[in-house]
């Protein structure tokens, strides 16, 4: 059998990608890189990278900074409790001495999970912790022909226990960056390049024909839909937003007034829905029409439809009392979903 850790560490030495967080041994750099990184491929999650470190170069910055400028930064990236968690456990180590230094404090970071732990504390101290994300999955999966599911507890435990087992304990840092691009370049979900792999000797999934049936998944999460009925106010120079403030999608951003159904509902049904009258002074007139309908936004287990109405009031309106009243121009220092960006970058700009 293949040396597994040399193999991986001589192709990384070959083909690795140069990236800025790796030019890093700062702890708080890594951790905002892997924050970053969790749900977000690093192409999408570069450039925010870089703006984010370069606004908030240390724990001191980001601690000191609002949620609401945190979460402007985060805007267009997803997942947003991600920002939420990062500003939270700033403002913690802000109060110790120094940043985290073992597995169990890192761990105990708020938003820092298994996998981010492992990573900050082998890239940043080289300490012997395994890095266990989709990329290794893949690669010992098929390496190995793992039949258990990954999404199983107990495939979760195994490729726990693997992962450690193989890890290079002398050498962490690399091994971990190793395994992650191996599995983002060579060994990839679709179209792995096994022609030209390295362990393509002792590659079970390979041998056995079967690579694409690799990491083998139970059963996925269910998905569900919802229905959003967005309203644009225009009120002379003025319109309306909500913050977003249940434990919920998008919690802490703004939005436009919302309507949520558990169906779709037409124009009619709408337009005589009480949450939609209870928006207005009881007996004001307005006018009211439908600017975009049906679109689609897809969440990791939601889907979303929504459709963006626009209303016309007098300046001197007292509906939507219960809103945050903004000028129009002012909508861009506020974070918003891309659902909602996305709805003003093609309507409105
Ligand atoms: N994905 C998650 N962490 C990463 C890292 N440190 N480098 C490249 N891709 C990653």
């Amino acid at each position: 059998m293949n040396d597994l850790k040399q193999v991986l560490i001589n192709w990384y030495k070959e083909n690795k990608r140069e990236l800025p967080w790796r030019e890093s041994s700062d702890p708080y750099i890594i951790w905002i890189s892997e924050i970053i990184l969790q749900q977000t491929r690093v192409a999408q999650g570069y450039d925010y990278f870089v703006r984010f470190v370069t606004r908030f170069p240390n724990v001191e910055t980001l601690s000191r900074a609002t949620e609401d400028e945190v979460l402007k930064y985060w805007q267009g990236l997803g997942y947003y409790s991600r920002a939420r968690n990062l500003h939270a456990a700033a403002k913690s180590i802000s109060m110790m001495a120094e940043f985290p230094k073992t597995y169990a404090e890192v761990l105990s970071l708020k938003g820092v999970g298994e996998y981010t732990a492992a990573a900050i504390c082998s890239f940043a101290y080289n300490l012997p912790y395994a890095v266990v994300d989709g990329n290794v999955y893949r690669v010992l999966s098929r390496w190995m022909g793992i039949d258990t599911p990954i999404d199983s507890s107990e495939g979760k435990k195994l490729f726990a226990a693997l992962a450690t087992e193989l890890l290079d304990k002398k050498r962490p840092a690399i091994y971990n960056q190793a395994i992650m691009d191996f599995g983002a370049l060579q060994c990839t979900p679709a179209s792995p390049n096994c022609l030209s792999c390295p362990l393509s000797d002792s590659c079970v999934a390979l041998q056995k024909g079967a690579v694409n049936l690799y990491p083998v998944k139970g059963h996925s999460v269910k998905v569900t839909n919802r229905y959003f009925y967005y309203i644009y106010v225009r009120m002379g120079a003025y319109t309306f937003l909500n913050r977003r403030t249940e434990n919920d999608i998008w919690k802490n951003l703004f939005e436009l007034p919302l309507i949520e159904t558990k169906i779709a509902i037409s124009d009619e049904e709408l337009y005589s829905n009480p949450a939609l009258k209870n928006m207005f002074m009881e007996g004001e007139s307005f006018e009211i029409h439908c600017v975009s309908r049906n679109v689609k936004h897809v969440l990791s287990h939601r889907i979303i439809y929504a459709n963006f109405y626009e209303v016309i009031l007098p300046e001197n309106s007292h509906s939507f009392s219960s809103y945050l009243k903004i000028k129009k121009e002012e909508m861009e220092d506020y974070a918003v979903s891309k659902l909602v960006h996305n709805f003003f970058e093609k309507y409105y700009l």
